[in-house]
């Protein structure tokens, strides 16, 4: 089974305009300007993750290039370590080799994570995009259009796409489960929305383990968020090691309020993740019973949580170099 079969995120990633999910706005606006595609100008597409961003522009090339759409379209990762060096090779390769007897009115690139750039990495993109203009046309793709630069934006059709509502979330998702013959109950697929609040990639991946129980009901998906908390209850140990403890509070707060985690759970995850990411382990995890005591015995649950955070950023901070095993 291929990759794209395997997973649901792909198998159901749309190929066409219209079947994305909502983002009607831009949906419509794009199909206006691809009415004729000669003069598509560059894009830049700005939003949440998992809302159909990279899904958007992958139905562009197929629209635009029909059949030699993979041929003559480069995905690229701006935040890739090597940086805007890579794109700038990448970028001139590509768009070097001519496509001679195939009539496409240009290629494209699709850089995603442009605002993970620099901002002298960006001038330097806004060079090549100039440089390239006649082969080629960019879509960029970002999180937060206040982190791209003016000369960007200026040259770019912008479109902001939104976190996904709970109809439109719930629904995708019960169509999947009818497309793969998987029992499902209404109240759990609600679940999922709550906790994945608009990012469709993410839901969907809930859904995809919550199924591997034979049904996706409220024990399932339970199980499902399980794994997940398990790698958000990570990234906040790890954020305290490093020292970062608001970063690390802020995290925390939201997967209890937010996404309700219970704060017993939160230290029964942490006390695993301290185990994997520190070789303070022993000391870290005495101070972890003593949290989880004092939890028992009813004291107030965001205080103790926090001064456990800020205990954690304590201990990794004094032995920075030696906190982590390996990352
Ligand atoms: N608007 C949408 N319509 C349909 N599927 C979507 C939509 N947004 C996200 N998805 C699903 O989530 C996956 C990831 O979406 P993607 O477009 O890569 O998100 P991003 O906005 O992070 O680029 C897709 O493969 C698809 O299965
Ligand atoms: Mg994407």
């Amino acid at each position: 089974m291929s990759i794209e079969q395997l997973m649901w995120v792909e198998k159901y990633r749309p190929k066409r305009l219209d079947d994305v999910v909502n983002q009607k706005e831009i949906v419509e606006g794009i199909k206006r300007i691809l009415a004729s595609p000669a003069g598509m100008p560059n894009m830049l597409f700005a939003g949440p993750a998992g809302v159909g961003k990279t899904t958007v522009a992958l139905c562009i090339a197929r629209e635009v290039l029909g059949e030699y759409w993979r041929d003559y379209t480069l995905e690229l990762n701006a935040s890739d370590e090597r940086g805007i060096n890579m794109v700038r090779e990448k970028v001139k390769m590509f768009t070097r080799y001519t496509s001679i007897g195939i009539s496409i009115p240009f290629k494209i690139v699709v850089l995603d994570e442009a605002d993970e750039m620099t901002s002298e990495a960006q001038t330097a993109l806004r060079r090549i995009m100039e440089d390239s203009a006649t082969t080629s046309r960019f879509i960029l793709i970002c999180n937060y259009i206040s982190q791209i630069i003016e000369p960007i934006q200026s040259r770019c059709v912008i479109f902001r796409f939104k976190s996904l509502a709970r109809d439109d979330v719930v629904n995708h998702l019960a169509n999947i489960c009818k497309l793969e013959g998987v029992r499902y109950e209404d109240k759990a697929l609600d679940m999922i929305y709550e906790f994945t609040s608009g990012d469709l990639r993410h839901a969907i991946n809930i859904l995809q383990a919550a199924s591997s129980h034979g049904i996706v009901n409220d024990a399932s998906v339970r199980s499902a968020l399980g794994i997940s908390y398990k790698a958000k209850v990570g990234e906040v140990i790890r954020l305290a090691l490093e020292g970062n403890f608001n970063d690390a509070r802020l995290r925390m707060l939201e997967l209890t309020r937010v996404h309700g985690l219970s704060e017993r759970d939160f230290i029964k995850f942490a006390g695993e993740e301290i185990m994997k990411q520190s070789s303070k382990n022993i000391e870290l995890l005495k101070v972890l019973a003593e949290y989880d005591y004092r939890l028992v015995v009813g004291a107030h649950p965001d205080i103790q949580l926090a001064a456990l955070l800020a205990e954690l950023a304590r201990v990794g901070r004094s032995s920075s170099s030696s906190s982590k095993i390996d990352r």
